[in-house]
């Protein structure tokens, strides 16, 4: 192990492998073991015990709330986010007895976020999983929408995404796995509802183009990194209460009726919500998944009832 990102990544090199190469032969797929199963006890499925999760804008919000679920299951939590002071509630990280560390950051600058990934490195040792929970929602109607707002919210939502996946990817293939059965990480991507439909009551059509992007990017990466042992997945979200919400709703009441009677269980998301999806999604009960989007909307994505 060592504290640096220079390796290709893809599968272990950049060369794509030959169709040969790829194909499982009859006579191993006999080898295989039906009954492994019978190995595999599910709390030990779930569990982040050793392992080093990055997550990008988990200074508050959602992001925050993630650390929690990882911290929780006795993952450690390396947080990258460009908030000088975090919210308090970090503080609390250090009573679950797991490594704890923030870095200041900008998502939006590949070399400032490298030097972030390497710092994480020479700090925690390794990066097994990644939640990419930094993001922005302007909301603007489309026609008086600047550029340079608009490039601020991709660069972000998007770009932010597709770098920390990088370089957390590129880590991830300079490692042993943990557990065998744990190959070798696991990324996940805070999309949104917005990837699907657009929002009632806000004009919010770059931040809808930049979540269905990102919805889009788990799934090319899920295919291309899958022989790595790497998966990648999203969620996204409906309304979730956060701060940054309930400021909304303060401000714009209106809005704040609408994202509690829109979904058909008459209520915003509470963060707890995601937290269960989330440490699946980063440990070993999910190691057959990936490339997939998972949506947790109280039931907008299916449609409304008034
Ligand atoms: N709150 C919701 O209802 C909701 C619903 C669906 C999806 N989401 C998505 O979930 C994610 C988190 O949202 P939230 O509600 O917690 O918002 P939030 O504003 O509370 O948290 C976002 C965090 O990202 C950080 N951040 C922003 N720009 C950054 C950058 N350039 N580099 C590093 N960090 C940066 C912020 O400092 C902040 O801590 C976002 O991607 C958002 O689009 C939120």
């Amino acid at each position: 192990m060592n504290g640096t990102l220079t390796k290709p990544y893809t599968n272990g090199t950049s060369v794509k492998p030959s169709t040969n190469e790829i194909l499982v032969q009859p006579q191993q797929v006999l080898k295989a073991d039906a009954d492994g199963f019978l190995k595999h006890n599910v709390l030990d499925l779930f569990s982040l015990v050793g392992r080093t999760i990055v997550i990008t804008g988990g200074g508050r919000g959602i992001g925050l709330a993630l650390a929690f679920a990882v911290a929780e299951v006795g993952g450690n939590v390396a947080v990258v986010d460009v908030l000088s002071e975090p919210h308090p509630h970090f503080r609390e990280l250090e009573k679950f007895n797991v490594k704890v560390k923030l870095y200041k950051s900008d998502v939006t600058n590949f070399e400032i976020l490298k030097t972030t990934f390497e710092n994480i490195v020479q700090d925690f040792g390794r990066i097994d999983g990644l939640v990419t929970a930094a993001g922005i929602c302007p909301d603007e109607p489309f026609l008086n929408r600047k550029p340079e707002s608009v490039a601020r919210c991709m660069n972000v939502n998007v770009l932010g995404t597709y770098y920390a996946a990088q370089l957390a990817a590129a880590q991830m293939q300079l490692q042993d796995p943990i557990k065998d059965y744990a190959k070798r990480g696991s990324i996940v991507f805070i999309a949104s509802i917005a990837a699907y439909v657009a929002s009632k009551g806000q004009t919010t059509s770059d931040y809808c183009a930049s979540k269905g992007a990102v919805l889009s990017l788990a799934k090319a990466l899920g295919v291309e990194l899958a022989m790595s042992g790497v998966r990648v997945n999203s969620i996204s979200p409906g309304y979730m209460m956060t701060d940054m919400t309930l400021d909304l709703a303060q401000k714009n009441p209106h809005l704040g009726a609408i994202m509690t009677n829109e979904p058909p269980m008459r209520r915003m998301g509470d963060r707890t919500d995601l937290k269960g999806l989330i440490v699946y999604l980063l440990s070993d009960a999910s190691a057959y998944t990936t490339s997939e989007d998972h949506l947790v909307t109280g039931g907008i994505h299916a449609g409304r009832l008034l």
